[in-house]
């Protein structure tokens, strides 16, 4: 159902994303992994046209996505709702309100001035938090709700949409534990129970494994993995993160890089001496 052939980012003489081929034949909850820098968001950005593609193509459904416009590109962003790191909330909004922001895509300019919504699309996003098990928090300024809560909030706006594909940049990077724990299997369960295709960027590497089916390692704009969590040894995942023998699969991307520079820094400064 998803095809990616040969999906290039170029940014100047940087090739954030190079080549990425994959396909995705059925729902799938995948993971990709990969240090700092690797090309994940550009990947995921350029899968739901929020970022255009140099080159290369994607194709859903034998159809081609990588360059519609106007209202066919603003449709497919629908069918491939977007999760971020930073929730992209409206902090000062109720959230039932930002649930229904969900439907913003298909609503009339005077129904969105008057912030007007049918009732049955208030019953929906009632719903869709109740399953999250947030409803209580619908009158709630958003602001007033914990991270997990907020998170929680943003897939209930995705869910709003009835996207096909759920893609996530790092969902739950700006989490604690327990909230990304929440955060993940309540990902999981939508992939489970509606059949839906999720894509998540992950900064450790044991989230990938523990709710994945299918791990996508990515190193310098170019996918270098691609296979089970159970194919992924650890050997492959130093390779995936160039990083050196005390790596850790608990370890978050950023950190990777961080020991890496510092690495490097006593590299230099030893060959002063
Ligand atoms: N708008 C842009 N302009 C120029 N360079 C960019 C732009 N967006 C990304 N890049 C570069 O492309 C490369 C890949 O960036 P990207 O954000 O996709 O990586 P990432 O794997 O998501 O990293 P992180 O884990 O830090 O989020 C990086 O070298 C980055 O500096
Ligand atoms: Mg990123």
């Amino acid at each position: 159902m998803l095809e990616v052939n040969s999906l290039t980012r170029q940014y100047g003489s940087k090739r954030a994303v190079d080549r990425a081929t994959f396909t995705v034949a059925q729902p799938t909850m995948i993971g990709v992994i990969g240090r700092s820098g690797a090309g994940k968001s550009t990947l995921l950005r350029m899968l739901n046209r929020l970022t255009d593609a140099t080159d290369g193509s994607v194709t859903v459904n034998g159809r081609n996505v990588t360059r519609l416009t106007g209202a066919a590109r603003r449709e497919w962003q629908s069918r491939c709702a977007m999760i971020f790191q930073q929730f992209n909330l409206v902090p000062r909004l109720d959230v039932v309100s930002n649930v229904l922001h969900g439907t913003l895509n298909r609503r009339s300019t005077l129904a969105t001035m008057f912030n007007l919504y049918p009732q049955s699309d208030i019953h929906r996003a009632i719903e869709i938090l109740d399953r999250l098990g947030i409803a209580e928090q619908a009158p709630k300024r958003t602001e007033a709700l914990s991270g997990g809560q907020q998170q929680r909030v943003a897939i209930a706006r995705a869910l709003m949409q009835d996207p096909e594909i759920i893609l996530a940049d790092e969902p739950i990077a700006s989490l604690d534990p327990m909230n990304a724990q929440v955060v993940m299997q309540a990902l999981r369960r939508i992939h489970e129970e509606d059949g839906r295709m999720v894509i998540a960027n992950l900064h450790t590497l044991d989230t990938a494994r523990r709710y994945c089916d299918r791990v996508i390692g990515m190193r310098d704009g170019r996918i270098v993995f691609d296979g089970t969590p159970a194919q992924l040894t650890t050997g492959i995942a130093r390779e995936i993160y160039g990083a050196g023998a005390d790596f850790s699969e608990a370890a978050t991307s950023t950190e990777i890089e961080t020991l890496d520079r510092e690495m490097e820094a006593v590299r230099v400064s030893d060959a002063l001496v």
